[in-house]
Parts: C-alpha cells; sequence; structure tokens
C-alpha cells in the first residue's frame, strides 16, 4: 500500500516544511500542534514559502490552491489516528518523544509507520517505547525543508527492510534525494558537519581569523551556499550545541565536544539567527554584523 494519509507532529521550521512537501507530493496531510497559534504561525511559514514558489512562476495558483486543500491543522493527536506514516519534529528531547510515541502506538493502527525527524536522539530507544519497532525508522529532513533536497532515512537492527524500503520510496515521492543509513547519532551529515562547524569555532576562538574571513574561506574556497558561523547561527546554536553533546557522548571523541565559546553563546540565549543575534547581530537582517566575542 503506498503512503498516502501523512500524520506530521510538530508544525514549527521542520514539520511545517516536511508537511508542505508532502503536500506538495499529492499527500493528505494533518499536521498537529500542542496550541492552536503554534499552527496558525507554522502555516503562515507554509503560506510564505508556498507564495515564494508561485512569485517564481515554479507552482501555479491553482496547484497553491490544491495543496492548501491538502492541509490540515490540528491539536488533537486523534486527528492522527488514519496516518498512513506519522513523522514526528518536536522538540529534540528523549522523554517527550518517548511519551508522544507511547500515546500514537494507543492511537494509530498497527499498520501506521513512525519516522522520527531527530538529528541526534537515537531511533532505537524511541522505538522500543512503542509496541512496533518494526515499523519505526528516522526521516531526517534538512532545513529549509522545501529547498534541501537530502532526506536521511534510518534503519534500526529492529526495523523491517520492505518498511524502510517503503519509506526511502515514500522520501523519493516527496521530490527528495534519499540516502540510506543506521541507527548510529549524527547518521551521516551531522557526523561530518557538527566537527566543522564546531572546528570553525576553535578557528575563531584561538583568533586565527575573524567570523567573516572563516565565513568568506568556506564560501569563496571551497564554495559553500554558507561559511560555517552563519550556517551555525542559520541553524541554530543551542541546536548544535545539543547535537554536539548527544555525539560527544555516544563516541567520546574530542571532535564532537562543543568549544567553550559556544557553550558561553548558548547561555548568553546568543542562538542565532532566531534569537536575532549569535555570531552575527541580525538588527539589520539584510546586512548581519559580526558580533564582538571577546
Ligand atoms: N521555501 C521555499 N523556497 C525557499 C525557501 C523556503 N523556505 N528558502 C529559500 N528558498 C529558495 C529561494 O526562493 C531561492 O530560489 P531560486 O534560486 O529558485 O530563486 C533559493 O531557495 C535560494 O534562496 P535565497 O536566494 O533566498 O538565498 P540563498 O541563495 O542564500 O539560499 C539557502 C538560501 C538555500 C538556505 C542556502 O544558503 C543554503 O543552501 N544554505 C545551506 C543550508 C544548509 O546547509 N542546510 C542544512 C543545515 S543542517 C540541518 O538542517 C540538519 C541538522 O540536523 C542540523
Amino acid at each position: 500500500m503506498p503512503i498516502e494519509r501523512v500524520g506530521v507532529v510538530g508544525c514549527g521550521l521542520m514539520g511545517s516544511g516536511i508537511a508542505q512537501v508532502a503536500a506538495q507530493a499529492g499527500c493528505q496531510v494533518t499536521v498537529r500542534e500542542i496550541a492552536s497559534q503554534f499552527v496558525e504561525k507554522g502555516f503562515e511559514s507554509i503560506e510564505k514559502s508556498l507564495g515564494r514558489l508561485v512569485e517564481k512562476g515554479t507552482l501555479g495558483a491553482s496547484d497553491r490552491d490544491q495543496i492548501r486543500g491538502r492541509l490540515r491543522g490540528t491539536t488533537k493527536l486523534e486527528d492522527l489516528e488514519d496516518s498512513d506514516i506519522v513523522i514526528e519534529a518536536i522538540l529534540e528531547q528523549l522523554n517527550a518523544k518517548k511519551e508522544l510515541y507511547v500515546a500514537l502506538d494507543r492511537i494509530c493502527p498497527p499498520a501506521t509507520i513512525f519516522a522520527s525527524n531527530t538529528s541526534s536522539i537515537s531511533i532505537t530507544e524511541m522505538a522500543v517505547a512503542t509496541g512496533r519497532p518494526d515499523r519505526f525508522v528516522g526521516l531526517h529532513f534538512f532545513n529549509p525543508v522545501p529547498v534541501m533536497k537530502l532526506v536521511e532515512v534510518i534503519r534500526t537492527i529492529a526495523t523491517d527492510a520492505a518498511v524502510f524500503e517503503e519509506v526511502v520510496a515514500f522520501a523519493a515521492r516527496l521530490g527528495k534525494a534519499p540516502v540510506r543509513t543506521t541507527d548510529r547519532t549524527g547518521f551521516i551529515v551531522n557526523r561530518l558537519l557538527v566537527p566543522y562547524l564546531l572546528d570553525a569555532v576553535r578557528v575563531l576562538e584561538d583568533g586565527l581569523a575573524s567570523t567573516e574571513d572563516i565565513d568568506n574561506s568556506m564560501k569563496l574556497g571551497c564554495g559553500h551556499p554558507m561559511g560555517p558561523l552563519t550556517l551555525l547561527d542559520f541553524v541554530g546554536l543551542d541546536t548544535t550545541y545539543s547535537i554536539a553533546r548527544i555525539m560527544f557522548d555516544e563516541f567520546k571523541e574530542s571532535r564532537f565536544a562543543p568549544p567553550p565559546l559556544l557553550k558561553r553563546m548558548v547561555l548568553a540565549g546568543w542562538n542565532g539567527r532566531k534569537a536575532g543575534r549569535g555570531f552575527y547581530d541580525y538588527a539589520d537582517a539584510t546586512k548581519p554584523k559580526p558580533m564582538r566575542l571577546s
């Protein structure tokens, strides 16, 4: 049975993007948030993203209307009961996720596949909180979801091989390029990306170069769309700090240890673009200015 009815839990940056691409692919999507103002905020961001596509001419206005018609917001978890797949994109807290899966396990029929968009929490640990670890995968999207082509599809030792391939095919149907991987903290991308981002902070901390010169080096020397410190601001310093700590805990390798400057910035609440400041000050978002950090 192809996946047609998609449930998404969490309508933040990632959840709203996932809901959007699933609706764009023709699926019926129900997105659940804990309060209606979060549903509204998520739908506003979907509206903005679809608006960009219409403006560019990539999407017709009538297609946009049909996509809107396939999207439904709710605050009731029970509304996800007829989903073929439920994709969870809530906050990165193991206990909150486990609690959610226990509730979903009661609500959804045994055939429903559960998928987590976590970037670092063990898929196995969440899967065993349910009665269906064989129908549980990781499905890791990248920010901004409507733009980034990659999706990591993660299997655990308990994931059924046919379920795994069904989810790989679903990711391809969303217009994404799926890659297959296994349940090791950070999967493929963060295993490579996080040490690189942390090294950029170390280079800055060691006084090797300025914020702008570090970013320009990787943009202009290696063709990256954003320099590492701009990317840290984009991803969120708190998010990266949390991923790094989980990875350090798992592998005990110093390359995953968050540098002191990153910790200080998170303590100060300078979490990047969403906080208005991080490695740059976003008072004028069109012209971010490097922050003084020593
Ligand atoms: N919805 C729809 N379209 C969007 C969009 C959105 N939310 N955001 C950007 N776009 C589109 C723009 O309309 C534009 O389209 P065209 O080229 O067709 O005109 C295109 O994307 C580029 O956008 P902009 O011109 O506004 O800006 P840009 O050229 O600087 O690109 C960017 C922005 C796509 C974010 C680019 O800078 C980039 O790729 N950055 C790297 C992002 C990245 O590495 N993401 C992964 C982070 S790691 C992660 O997510 C996982 C984790 O676990 C931490």
